[in-house]
């Protein structure tokens, strides 16, 4: 088994293992974070009514259910089973299904919107650039990614989460880090908005979220 494939199932089974109570603690964050609001509602007006538009690494699903609210038409798609079926428990008007951020399922130039609220929190260096690869193919020309991130360089190991026993790394990445590689992939309006932590709301680090648009193709 190659060392990406053994990794990724590492995360699968974190969250399958983790999924109730990841449901039940990370469901309604958006409600206790304003900053989220007002993203996710710059992230819908920006989008209009294109389609069609998916939430990648959706977890329990709440970053779906909020942008369906805000009238999206949104799908939701994650590595992990068992928190599908928390995202499907909770919000059954929304489709859910099974895939990979790191081999995504979708013909090129397919999807109009993409959201993925801390998909990339597992991922090492060389995967968050396959990651934007995929992101760059499957997006329709015009179209719209946001994704967010734990700012820093450090990489967490952690052994205990939501009270069971784990073994995982949660990585960090500068935004220079990213920059670049968004830029390298062709994504272009780069747009990276950082800001300090909630206190008692949240793991105590500075987040970023990042707008970025593939182009139109240019007539020569
Ligand atoms: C930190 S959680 C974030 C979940 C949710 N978006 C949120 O904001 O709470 C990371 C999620 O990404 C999913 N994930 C990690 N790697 C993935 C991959 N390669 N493809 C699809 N989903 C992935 C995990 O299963 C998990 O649900």
């Amino acid at each position: 088994m190659s060392v990406m494939k053994q990794n990724l199932k590492k995360v699968e089974n974190l969250y399958d293992t983790v999924a109730k109570e990841y449901a039940e603690t990370f469901s309604d964050e958006h409600d206790k974070k304003p900053k989220d609001q007002e993203i996710l509602r710059r992230f819908s007006q920006d989008i209009g009514d294109r389609m069609p538009v998916w939430d990648f690494g959706c977890g329990p699903g709440q970053t779906a259910k909020y942008l369906k609210n805000l009238g999206i038409e949104i799908s939701g798609l994650d590595l992990s089973e068992k928190i599908l079926e928390q995202a499907r428990k909770i919000h059954p008007e929304i489709h859910f299904r099974k895939g990979n951020i790191l081999e995504l399922e979708f013909e090129n130039d397919s999807i109009a919107g993409a959201a993925a609220f801390y998909a990339i929190v597992h991922f090492t260096e060389e995967q968050v650039r396959i990651a934007f690869s995929e992101l760059f193919r499957v997006l329709k020309p015009g179209g719209l990614f946001l994704f967010t991130y734990h700012i820093g360089e450090e990489t967490i190991r952690v052994e205990e989460f939501l009270g069971k026993k784990i073994d995982i790394d949660f990585m960090f990445f500068t935004t220079d880090f990213i920059y670049s590689c968004l830029k390298k992939v062709g994504f272009k309006k780069i747009d990276i908005i950082e800001r300090e932590p909630y206190p008692e709301v949240e793991y105590e680090s500075r987040r970023a979220y990042v707008f970025v648009i593939k182009p139109t193709l240019q007539r020569s």
